[in-house]
């Protein structure tokens, strides 16, 4: 293992270098102060979906501001392979603007070689909904973590509706064979788990069903592809039963109008820094132009519940009513006390538990996170993985099934800590070692650009 020590001057960035084993590691050193404004990504999910959504679309598409992690290239590759010419026509601080030219949803090219996604579920499952509905063969392919995750999930309902899947278990792991229709038969669905992503995947094929496709939630998940579709003049109603079910209607066939795309800030990678200050005793930072769509700003209101101090300054929303609602947030050093997390809650915050977690060491008394089982089929057994860290660094941490028990209030102290390849472990252990007493390695840092490619650079900069 290569250790690189961080922690130098304010912006010095620490590289991460590989050793021979393949291997590498950053040393996070506490810092004293932290201010400033972070730079941060635009929003992965709505940047994957720009990206999709472009290629339906015939014609030109500007997008401003998509986040530059690996994810969002995966889908930028994979558009092109399906006959987008893809440019990037300006990069800042880890944030891209595309312009896309696409023939059309029913122009697209068959892809000649297998599609790459990478380390990234929401570009196979959504691309998987998309290549449903389009007269192609396609192959989908991810790296070892990728090809872990389950994919029965969205097969099953796109099976329903008419398209082809060939794969390893009844096609329920990477690689898949799609083998799409034209069109799809629509269907009626209620999602077993709480996911945007399958969702998303029901929907993109709705638009080549032959009629109204509607998906049941018990707990409503992120809603952009719902706002980015009807954005381009695809008949998309949303509805809730009295018992808490949402439920979409999707109008089929429909095509995609090619609109721009001004991408906000990311709330997952934003939570790294909400975190960061509540948990440190001398902090104040300012994160600009974050999406506060009701769908994804439970970071913001569960750290609120836990005490934090966090200020909320609405910025005028680009997208008329189907954009997504901004802010900028400020966020100083808070005394935090436990709260108890329902599976709801969860779903809310599903990408944001990590850090959650890293918060709840800090709080007084013992926070309960129930129902996060979701989180074991994540980039790694994320459930394992913050217990393993957190632990390694003095936490008191007790796993039972899907649920955690964190006993906040004791002091953290640096230890060797394991990312698992996970880019969310990665930045939550790396927060940690700004608080936490001595040296905290991370081992396998460099995840953190799967979402996030200027995290580290970020991190040494807000050290005041
Ligand atoms: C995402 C949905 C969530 C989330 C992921 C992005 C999306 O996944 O964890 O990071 O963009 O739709 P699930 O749908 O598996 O919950």
């Amino acid at each position: 293992m290569a250790i690189v020590p961080g922690g130098g001057p304010p912006g010095e960035m620490p590289a991460a270098i590989p050793d021979a084993n393949g291997e590498e590691a950053l040393v996070v050193r506490p810092a004293a102060r932290l201010r400033g404004r972070p730079a941060l990504p635009g929003d992965k999910s709505i940047s994957h979906r720009a990206l999709l959504l472009a290629l339906l679309a015939e014609g030109e598409c500007r997008i401003a501001g998509a986040g530059d992690g690996q994810d969002v290239r995966s889908t930028a590759s994979l558009i092109a392979a399906l006959g987008a010419v893809v440019e990037r026509t300006a990069e800042d601080e880890g944030r891209v603007d595309y312009r896309v030219t696409s023939p059309g949803g029913r122009a697209l090219a068959e892809p000649e070689a297998i599609l790459d996604c990478g380390n990234s579920g929401t570009t196979a499952r959504l691309a998987a909904g998309l290549l449903a509905g389009r007269p192609l063969f396609a192959v989908l392919d991810g790296d070892a973590s990728l090809r872990c995750r389950p994919m029965g999930r969205v097969v099953e309902p796109l099976r329903r509706m008419g398209a082809v899947f060939a794969g390893r278990d009844d096609a329920t792991r990477l690689p898949l064979a799609i083998t799409g229709r034209e069109a799809l038969s629509p269907v009626s669905y209620e999602t077993p788990v709480p996911s945007a992503q399958v969702k998303s995947a029901i929907l993109l094929a709705g638009l080549a069903a032959e009629g109204e496709t509607w998906v049941t939630e018990r707990i409503a998940t992120r809603d952009h592809t719902e706002r980015m579709l009807r954005a381009r003049g695809v008949a998309v109603d949303e509805g809730s039963a009295p018992d808490g079910r949402h439920t979409v209607r999707i109008a089929g066939p429909s095509s995609v109008a090619a609109i721009d795309d001004v991408v906000p800030t990311d709330p997952s990678a934003a939570a790294f820094w909400l975190v960061a200050a509540a948990i440190h005793p001398d902090a104040e930072l300012r994160l600009e132009g974050v999406s506060t769509n009701p769908t994804r700003r439970a970071i913001i209101d569960i750290l609120r519940r836990m005490g934090a101090d966090i200020e909320e300054y609405a910025r005028p929303a680009p997208g008329g009513p189907d954009g997504e609602p901004l802010a900028d947030l400020v966020v100083r050093s808070s005394a935090l006390r436990a709260v108890d997390l329902s599976p709801a809650d969860v779903a809310a915050a599903i990408d944001e538990v990590p850090i959650l977690a890293l918060a709840a060491t800090a709080a007084s008394g013992t926070t309960r996170i129930r129902g996060a089982g979701e989180l074991r089929h994540k980039e790694s057994d994320r459930i394992a993985g913050i217990a393993d860290g957190l632990t390694a660094l003095g936490a008191r941490v007790r796993v039972d099934g899907d649920d955690i028990d964190i006993i906040g209030g004791g002091p953290l102290t640096g230890a060797v800590t394991d990312t698992h390849d996970d880019h969310r472990l990665a930045m939550t252990f790396a927060i940690a070692g700004l608080i936490a007493a001595g040296e905290t390695v991370v081992r396998r840092s460099t995840s953190a650009a799967i979402s996030y490619p200027g995290f580290f650079r970020e991190l040494e900069g807000v050290r005041a």
